[in-house]
């Protein structure tokens, strides 16, 4: 088993060092190594993924990444900045299949910014794709405009677009998840607006016929994020595309209390996979040792399961959070009334010691 640890930036190498820290005394062995990516590889190499770190990535069965970004590169060019980092992976990599389930630990229910009774019990898992849509659409540019309501005048524009066989593979994806749940997709789309997301809906609805078990419904994006803040629990699997993914990802996040609760897999038709917490790198926090390593944890307890076929070692991981949460550790992000503060460090240590008890 190769993997290939890419910290990246801000708080990114805080909470990846206690992931690995995790993975450590599992009794398995693997070989690790860790490259510079994002703003961090900028000021070393002048790109943001060096050839070397993108060949490791390929070369190995999963890539456990922390977060890149900081304000300070939003001058660059768009080809130099942090985040073309993770979006070049996605794509050179194919990892078209993102997972992000947003779980609520009963042990974090009051963390929750919404009231207890909606989101305890909470378990949903959004399926996002994560290599198509205004992502990745070209044509996307600034010119002079050449008609619309100002020609003449300067504009900027992106390009939202699906294929066929994008939307049929992310689909299956769905359905097959749905099957290991409770049997229901929601999928998220804006049909009633945009022509790429009714040739969405009207391919999903058509994978949907060969999973008759399954249960199909479609909702409007701008619903579907209503939902989420009303009434979570109705949701089960919800597929839906890059863009309105990524949005509707943060979202389900604070259900759970915090984003720093929330990891996430993206995965190719291969399996190979990149494993990351969906939050950022939090420039305002990095060095500081108070970010939440548990979605990190929790994406190298994902990482094992999906890529390295080591499904005993994840559920001892996933254990081992829901432990140090039941002996009230919080990070500040999660932290209320009664518990206990830690920092990073302190976190993984708890986290460690709960594996090797
Ligand atoms: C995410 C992030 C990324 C995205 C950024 C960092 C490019 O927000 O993984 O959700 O937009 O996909
Ligand atoms: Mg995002």
């Amino acid at each position: 088993m190769k993997i290939a640890i890419l910290p990246g930036d801000g708080i990114g190498t805080e909470i990846v060092a206690e992931a690995v820290k995790v993975l450590n005394v599992l009794d398995l062995t693997f070989e690790t190594e860790t490259a510079l990516v994002g703003g961090a590889a900028f000021e070393a190499h002048g790109h943001p993924l060096p050839e070397a770190t993108l060949k490791l990535a390929k070369d190995a069965d999963a890539v456990l990444f922390g977060a890149v970004g900081d304000w300070k590169y939003d001058k660059l060019d768009r080809p130099l900045r942090p985040e073309q980092a993770i979006l070049g992976l996605r794509k050179n990599l194919g990892l078209f299949a993102n997972f992000r389930p947003a779980i609520c630990y009963p042990q974090l229910v009051d963390a929750s910014s919404l009231k207890r009774e909606l989101v305890s019990g909470l378990d949903i898992l959004i399926i996002r794709e994560l290599t198509g849509d205004i992502y990745f659409g070209q044509p996307r540019g600034r010119r002079v405009s050449p008609d619309g309501h100002f020609p003449g005048a300067e504009e900027a524009f992106d390009t939202m677009r699906y294929s066929r066989p994008e939307i049929e593979r992310i689909a299956h994806v769905a359905f097959q998840a749905a099957r290991k749940r409770s049997k229901r997709v929601t999928s998220v789309d804006k049909a009633n607006v945009l022509e790429t997301f009714q040739f969405w809906k009207d391919i999903v609805t058509e994978v949907g016929l060969q999973y008759p078990d399954v249960e199909l419904d479609h909702m409007y994006v701008d619903n579907a994020a209503m939902q989420l803040v009303r009434a979570p629990k109705k949701f089960d699997v919800v597929v839906t595309g890059n863009m309105f993914g990524d949005i509707l990802s943060d979202a389900a996040a604070m259900l759970t209390g915090s984003i720093g609760m929330l990891p996430s897999a993206s995965l190719n038709d291969k399996n190979q996979g990149l494993y990351e917490p969906s939050h950022g790198s939090a420039p305002d926090i990095a060095g500081k040792g108070v970010a939440n390593p548990l979605a990190t944890i929790l994406s190298a307890a994902m990482m094992l399961r999906f890529s390295l076929n080591q499904p005993e070692s994840a559920a001892r991981i996933e254990k081992a959070v829901d432990a140090v949460l039941s002996q009230g550790l919080r990070t500040p992000d999660i932290h209320s009334e009664g518990m206990t503060q830690v920092g990073t460090a302190a976190m993984g240590d708890a986290v460690v010691r709960a594996l090797t008890a």
